[in-house]
């Protein structure tokens, strides 16, 4: 068996391979997971350059194939999360079903970490369905550890329809658009709402909070092409000069689903479901589509207001870490239980 980056030609193997493993999963999320593939395929010449240099869009085919008797027998996709690449996320691996029991994810996964960490990648992580024992199992076997669990949400179109009503807008008070100059205070209100253990192993910058040029050339351009419309804002405690709450709407045009990205201090809980009934009546403007938003364990605030506004549970996954360096101490899980429960006050 071999293993190598993919090209242009491995795209029919991977397709059949995503096809075979993700199909469901992507519906659930309404995610056409074939169309997108095929759409890779007639970008592909674009893709690769922009594969050549740091932008916004240079990991968005980043696959590599395992290779066996001439057939593209497995995929692990990656994407880095962070700015300075130091953390990796393995976004996909599937292994044929013909291929499968045979060490070939351990092999390849295992050369894509050496690929990456000879890039100066410290740590990999994943998201994997808690109910996933042959893939946890694989994960733990290479040195994953789990730090964490995402819920994942949705709401049908036929809920959101009912946020479109104007007596349904209520603007929380402090609510204003994002500015170039709020990215320091971003970057401290995410330091303040997310618990240490999960950032140490998310390992963000204040550059990762920055809506930078290119982003918003891409995002001006998509909604020029009638695809998608962001939107940014944040709530703003004037007394504290502060920064209690961000928001991100990221609306579709089409058939895709909206998702949301709410991000609320711990001690303004109570600005959660108001926030998030203001991004609903603002994504119902744009178009009645499913809305998809995910959250920590921790995030009790932002969970509740998720219920409470109708969302679906689709789907817990646990958040998995493995560490080139080894030297990333994670709590033990009744620390962990004990951090969630913790109040927050300033
Ligand atoms: C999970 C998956 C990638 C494993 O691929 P694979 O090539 O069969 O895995 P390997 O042969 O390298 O197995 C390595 C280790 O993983 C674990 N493992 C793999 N398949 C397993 C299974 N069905 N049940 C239990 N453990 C399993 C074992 O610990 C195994 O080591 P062992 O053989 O010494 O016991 C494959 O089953 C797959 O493609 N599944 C569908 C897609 C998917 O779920 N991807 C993960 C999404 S997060």
């Amino acid at each position: 068996m071999k293993t190598r980056q993919a090209r242009k030609r491995d795209l029919a193997g991977v397709k059949a391979i995503f096809e075979l493993a993700f199909t469901e999963e992507y519906q659930q999320r309404e995610v056409n997971i074939v169309q997108r593939i095929d759409k890779m395929r007639s970008l592909y010449p674009l893709l690769k350059v922009l594969s050549l240099f740091p932008n916004p869009y240079q990991h968005v085919f980043t696959v590599h194939v395992a290779e066996e008797d001439r057939q593209i027998a497995g995929m692990a996709q990656v994407s880095p999360r962070n700015s300075q690449q130091s953390r990796w996320h393995i976004d996909n691996i599937a292994i044929h079903p013909d291929f499968r029991g045979r060490g070939l994810a351990q092999q390849l996964l295992n050369d894509v970490f050496m690929f990456y960490n000879q890039r100066g990648a410290q740590r990999f992580t994943l998201e994997v369905d808690t109910r996933n024992q042959a893939a946890i199992k694989l994960y733990e076997k290479l040195g994953f550890r789990r730090y964490s669990t995402l819920f994942y949400y949705k709401l049908p179109p036929r809920q959101l329809g009912t946020f479109a009503k104007p007596e349904e807008l209520v603007i929380p008070k402090g609510l204003r658009l994002r500015q170039a100059k709020d990215t320091e205070a971003v970057w401290s209100l995410y330091q303040q709402a997310i618990p240490p253990y999960i950032r140490l192993v998310e390992d963000r910058q204040a550059a990762d909070f920055a809506v930078g040029p290119l982003q918003q050339g891409a995002e001006w351009l998509k909604k020029r092409l009638k695809r998608s419309e962001s939107m940014h804002w944040v709530i703003e405690d004037s007394q504290r000069q502060c920064l209690v709450a961000s928001l991100d709407l990221y609306a579709q045009l089409h058939s895709l689903p909206h998702v949301i990205q709410m991000t609320v201090h711990p001690a303004y809980g109570d600005l959660a479901d108001p926030l998030l009934r203001f991004a609903l009546h603002q994504a119902a403007e744009v178009s009645i589509n499913p809305v998809l938003i995910g959250a920590y364990e921790c995030q009790r605030a932002k969970l509740d207001a998720c219920k409470a506004a109708g969302f679906k549970k689709l789907t817990a996954d646990f958040l998995m870490v493995k560490d080139s360096l080894e030297h990333l101490v994670l709590p033990a899980a009744q620390e962990v239980q004990m951090l969630n429960s913790m109040r927050f006050d300033i």
